[in-house]
């Protein structure tokens, strides 16, 4: 078989580094390898990457068949999370081989050349649904038979309708008024969305939130020196866009209305979601040479990623001292 330069790997965490691990997948033969599994099948990958969760017993068993490039999977026990979403890497094939026509497997870890999200809502059409056998009592006056009765996969998604990110990046990108190597611009956001993904997986944080506030929240900047009320001015531009290019619950903009209006004042928040946002952001300061505070942290997963980025930083930094409270909000305020 042809090498491809690039394959897929699907999984539900979002890592550095993909390390060789037994695989639960299609073939149960090739399973029992411990490696990094890989396809040159996008879709087959992103099945791997699709958030299904134990049920409320614990149970988890799902299968999947290819048919014609498209997945279809059978889940026996479990759910698959609306409010979650997976990931799917793109890895270098050079230290892979071949399993059969659709697996690869590396037993060296594999560091991914990019990754994209996979959001759930946009595979539900690949999900069976689940039937089972239910046989009715005798006082409704029915023949005993074996009745088949769908019963749920899907866990119900605390903001409702699904979001196409990709059209609404298309959109709040293309009305960004400064350059594209503004600190502040989409590159930016990006990394917001990916440190907020990542201390999602912790915090409990809503994702669509976390998403939204990656990329509103400086999408209305004028300058990339200190311009106040850039946060109001993104909550705003994502009141004029719900309805048209997202929507979600109010309590749910209400989120991230405070998020993005608030986000340049040094402030804690306890909502998770809300806090989650704040540390995403804070987390890049890097970005601009400012080391991350762990004390304007908000949450506990913010506050071990800030210690680790400070402790790689060591004392280089001259952000990180007695008055480094002082110092970096003088910093963030401008950034
Ligand atoms: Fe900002
Ligand atoms: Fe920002």
């Amino acid at each position: 078989m042809k090498t491809p330069a690039y394959l897929y790997h699907g999984t539900q965490s979002l890592v550095a580094r993909l390390e060789p691990r037994p695989a639960r997948g299609a073939d149960a033969a090739n399973d029992r390898l411990c490696g990094v599994y890989a396809s040159q099948e996008r879709k087959y990958a992103m099945a791997f990457g699709l958030p299904i969760v134990p049920d409320e017993r614990g149970g988890l068993a799902w299968s999947l068949d290819y048919v014609q490039r498209i997945p279809r999977i059978a889940i026996h026990a479990g759910l698959l999370d609306m409010t979650r979403v997976g990931y799917l890497y793109r890895v270098r094939a050079d230290t892979f081989v071949p399993l059969g026509d659709l697996q690869w497997v590396s037993y060296v870890p594999v560091v991914p050349q990019d990754y994209e999200v996979i959001d759930p809502a946009e595979c539900v059409q690949w999900i069976a649904a689940r039937r089972t056998s239910r046989r009715p009592g005798h006082a409704d006056g029915l023949r005993h038979r074996r009745r088949a009765v769908a019963s749920p996969v899907l866990a119900p998604r605390r903001t409702a309708r699904r979001i196409d990110f990709g059209r609404l990046w298309r959109r709040v990108t293309a009305q960004f008024r400064l350059t594209e190597k503004s600190p502040h611009g989409p590159d930016h956001w990006r990394r917001v969305e990916r440190m907020g993904l990542r201390l999602a997986t912790r915090t409990q944080a809503d994702v669509a939130v976390v998403r939204l506030f990656a990329v509103f929240h400086d999408c209305r900047r004028v300058n990339d020196a200190r311009d106040d009320g850039h946060g109001a001015r993104g909550a705003d531009f994502a009141a004029s866009l719900r309805g048209r290019l997202f929507d979600v619950p109010d309590e749910t903009f209400e989120r991230l209305r405070v998020a993005c209006t608030l986000h340049t004042d040094g402030f804690h928040h306890e909502d998770p979601t809300i806090g989650t946002c704040w540390d995403a952001d804070r987390l890049d300061l890097g970005r601009v040479g400012v080391v991350p505070d762990p004390r304007f942290m908000s949450t506990d997963a913010g506050r071990q990623m800030a210690l680790d980025l400070a402790g790689r930083a060591g004392r280089r930094s001259a952000h990180v001292g007695h008055d480094a409270g002082a110092t970096w909000l003088r910093e963030y305020g401008a950034f």
